[in-house]
């Protein structure tokens, strides 16, 4: 079995919060964390008028991630952000999250080359893959799963620590609706299998698969011990930093201060 790796918790602020509200956030956030090195990555992916903060943002602890990107560098793209532009405050971006496909039209095709822009640019994709509800009741999560990942990571060469897989089943984005463990930890599995047979063994243990769909300071300890589970990608409950914080010690079995 893959060992445990060091917890990676990333939050999706989706569109919340404006630059001052982040700030008043880091700030209150910062003080919770300390200074002392924790052993986990934390990394706030907040919208991208907010990603400047992370000039103005002591506390080592916290990393910055973006929550998509546009497939080229530069150009006639009147309204996107390049690789290049995340760069800047960023070492991750989330890419593909089911809100950009289905309110936002975009398509595995498009996934595919906005992941392979974030490799070639040294930024690390978070990509999103799941399911919707219908797809679930008609036994179709496998098939959905397996053509996300055949088609948003065609031709692109990973080497392991350059990529993250966050499975987050549509149906429990935002819902309070939670998946059970035994569904995650099946997905998992599966996602790891397939990700063996695409590139290899080795590589597929070096990826880090984080779950995502109303995880709270509830359920996220025990969805932390699914044995494929490196991290989680948190909406809803990562808004307020003393619960956010509170979920991190949760998993690093601290006692939240
Ligand atoms: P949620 O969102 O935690 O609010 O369900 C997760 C996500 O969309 O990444």
């Amino acid at each position: 079995m893959k060992p445990k790796s060091r917890p990676f918790l990333a939050a999706n602020w989706k569109m919340n919060k404006n630059s001052r509200d982040t700030l008043d956030f880091i700030v209150e956030f910062s003080k919770l964390l300390g200074k002392k090195k924790v052993k986990a990555d934390i990394v706030l992916c907040p919208p991208f008028t907010s990603l400047f903060l992370k000039t103005k943002t002591k506390n080592k602890n916290i990393q910055f991630g973006a929550q998509d990107l546009f497939s080229e560098n530069s150009g006639a793209f009147t309204g996107e952000i390049s690789p290049s532009m995340i760069k800047e405050f960023c070492s991750y971006v989330i890419i593909g999250h089911s809100e950009r496909r289905n309110l936002f039209s975009e398509t595995n095709t498009l996934v595919n080359k906005k992941v392979a822009a974030a490799i070639d640019n040294k930024l690390i994709p978070i990509l999103c893959v799941g399911e919707q509800l219908h797809e679930r009741e008609e036994k179709n999560t496998k098939n959905i799963i397996e053509h996300q990942l055949n088609s948003c990571l065609d031709n692109v060469k990973v080497s392991g620590d350059d990529l993250i897989i966050a499975y987050e089943p549509v149906w429990a984005i935002g819902t309070g609706n939670e998946a059970t463990n035994e569904q995650i930890d099946e997905v998992v599995s599966f996602i790891r299998d397939r990700i063996s047979q695409m590139y290899s063994d080795e590589i597929s243990g070096k990826i880090k698969i984080l779950y995502g769909g109303s995880v709270n300071l509830n359920n996220i300890q025990a969805i932390m011990k699914i044995p494929g589970i490196d991290g989680a990608l948190i909406g809803g409950a990562s808004l307020n930093p003393a619960n956010f914080h509170k979920m991190i010690c949760s998993v690093l079995d601290n006692k939240a201060s």
